[in-house]
């Protein structure tokens, strides 16, 4: 378990799958992430048993957070594309629960993984892809000190248009930069 201010990350269980589903077909939640048909049990179920044989610290986490006494489970968030030698992973968020949005998960959930990333795993370089079309999404990202680095041009196909994409960085000195201050000395 990773723990937060008001989240806290464990490993995803079969029991999460149909929520999963739920949240995969939700259009809102849709349309900020590449997945883009109808998404069923049965492929979510046979997406779990492939990741489950990834490396563990290639594994994504569900987020739960805190509501008075119980913890409600409400979105998923991981790293992928690791490249072990640059020291660089890619990031993604899901938070399917639309009731938590605009109340600083979103943030919160990515400064944890900034702070799994670069102080357990050691990488060097963490970096997303948003859809230029996702404010909130972007808005989240900038609160927590993801760099604008790249835009691709019409790169994102949707709704029977184009529109671009944004590529935004965290390197490991900014991070170091920002927590300086909360940082235990060596
Ligand atoms: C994108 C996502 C992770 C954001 O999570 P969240 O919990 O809503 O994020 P936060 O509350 O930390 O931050 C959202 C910010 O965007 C702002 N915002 C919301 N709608 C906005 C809009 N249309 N334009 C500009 N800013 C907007 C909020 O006010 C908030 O900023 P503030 O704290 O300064 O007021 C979440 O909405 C989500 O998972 N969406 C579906 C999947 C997705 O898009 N994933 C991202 C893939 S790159």
């Amino acid at each position: 378990m990773i723990h937060g201010e008001r989240i806290r990350f464990r490993g995803p269980e079969r029991a999460d799958l149909p929520c999963f589903v739920a949240w995969l077909n939700d259009a809102e939640v849709r349309a900020g992430i590449s997945a883009f048909l109808p998404m069923s049990l049965a492929r979510e179920e046979n997406w779990f048993e492939e990741m489950l044989k990834r490396p563990p610290e290639e594994q994504p986490f569900a987020i739960e957070a805190k509501q008075k006494d119980n913890w409600v489970l409400i979105g998923t968030t991981s790293f992928f594309d690791f490249n072990w030698r640059a020291r660089k992973a890619e990031i993604g968020i899901m938070i399917g629960e639309k009731s938590f949005w605009d109340q600083g998960y979103g943030s919160e959930t990515m400064l944890l993984m900034l702070r799994h990333g670069f102080e357990t795993l050691n990488l060097h370089r963490i970096y997303l892809k948003v859809y230029s079309t996702n404010p909130r999404a972007i808005r989240a990202y900038e609160k927590v000190g993801f760099v604008h680095e790249a835009r691709l041009r019409e790169a994102h196909y949707d709704n029977g248009g184009y529109s671009d994409d944004l590529i935004m960085s965290v390197l490991r000195q900014e991070w170091d930069e920002k927590t300086k201050t909360v940082r235990r000395p060596a």
